[in-house]
């Protein structure tokens, strides 16, 4: 079965054709990066324009690059939520316009679930013999970090999940690009940093780790959940200190290891939620999805502990794709779920269960 599956929920327009749910026959991924870098931040206004000029173009492009004609598409999936509304309307009705054309099972996915998801594709070339049925085994941790949401669950079934964890403020995505707007080296601040790191030295600088626990002795109801304000200002105070004391700002040799020391506190603040999920659930499987899941920094860290085993997507799979819109799709038209032709976008994310173990 080949689903189309449609990504519009940021500035990345998106669109690939998934095999089964597995198998990657085209990811297209149209980026906007440079029409929102001048702005150092994503432009609502913009993002949904440059979506409707583009997605028609970018769903050609994703059937030709897959060596299928429209007729061979089984299914339509898309991203209802979150994310920027104006941006999800335009591959909504882009989605329920190509499955009603063509009398077409429709589906409307959640944006994260499908980040989720994203491990369990193949990519072309990578050869799914070698892949067992499915990357991690249910139930497992899920680690879904991006640039809106940073969540820990427990990770029931592809629609299952529990939150354990989440930010009590930015988003660790959100903290890269900041510290990086601030520092000026570049949008998006995390695949840039998480370059420039590679060559600084993370010991350089010591920033805070945030306490979560005030007021609430036991510190319970806080052990995966994590915040990021306090560090973002950390390291932007620093930038005033080399201001105050050496200059004009930040000199050329320290670049690299202000990255480095910002990236390790960045990542300790997520390991220390997810070892304290692990240790309270008993689970022994991290399945990570979302932009900053393409952090190398995160990756390794995670890999030194050999009792865990930990799940990746592949590094293109990790930002915004159509494929694992496509994938998590078939999962749910496999199983008889279909979505009105009157569904809607939302900003916000819903239905998502929390609760402490
Ligand atoms: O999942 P995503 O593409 O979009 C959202 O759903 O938000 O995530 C984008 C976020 C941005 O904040 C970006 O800076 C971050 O992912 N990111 C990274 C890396 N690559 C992208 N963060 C850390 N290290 C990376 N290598
Ligand atoms: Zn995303």
């Amino acid at each position: 079965m080949n689903i189309l599956g449609i990504e519009s929920s940021c500035d990345e327009c998106a669109v690939a054709v998934v095999e089964d749910g597995k198998r990657v026959r085209s990811n297209v991924v149209a980026t906007q990066i440079p029409f929102h870098a001048v702005y150092n931040g994503v432009v609502p206004e913009i993002a949904s324009r440059k979506h409707t000029e583009w997605i028609y173009a970018v769903a050609a492009e994703a059937l030709d690059k897959a060596g299928l004609s429209a007729e061979a598409i089984d299914g339509v999936a898309v991203t209802s939520r979150p994310g920027l509304l104006g941006s999800l309307l335009v591959g909504l009705h882009f989605a329920k316009a190509f499955a009603w054309a063509r009398n077409l099972p429709f589906i409307a996915v959640d944006h994260m679930l499908a980040h989720l998801y994203a491990s369990q594709l193949v990519l072309e070339g990578e050869g799914v013999a070698g892949k067992t049925e499915t990357a991690a085994e249910y139930p497992f941790l899920g680690l879904l970090v991006s640039g809106g949401h940073s969540i820990i669950c427990r990770v029931e079934n592809f629609d299952d999940i529990t939150v354990l964890g989440t930010t009590i403020d930015d988003a660790v995505g959100e903290a890269f690009d900041k510290v990086s707007k601030y520092y000026g080296f570049g949008y998006p601040g995390g695949a840039v940093i998480d370059k420039l790191a590679k060559t600084g030295d993370p010991g350089a600088f010591r920033f805070p780790m945030p306490n979560l626990y005030k007021g609430d002795p036991q510190g319970k109801g806080h052990r995966y959940d994590f915040s990021y304000s306090g560090l973002k200002t950390a390291v932007i105070n620093q930038l005033e200190q080399f201001r105050v004391k050496k200059g004009p700002g930040l000199p050329e040799a320290s670049r690299a290891d202000i990255a480095a020391s910002f990236q390790k506190a960045a990542v300790e603040i997520l390991l220390r939620g997810i070892f304290n999920a692990l240790e309270d659930t008993g689970l022994t499987t991290v399945v990570a999805g979302g932009g900053v899941a393409a952090n190398s920094y995160l990756r390794s860290r995670l890999a030194e502990r050999r009792d865990i085993k930990s799940v990746f997507p592949p590094p293109e799979l990790c930002g915004d794709n159509g494929a694992m819109i496509a994938g998590i799709g078939f999962r749910y038209l496999l199983r008889g779920d279909r979505s009105p032709l009157s569904a809607t976008a939302s900003a916000r994310v819903k239905g998502f269960k929390r609760k402490y173990p």
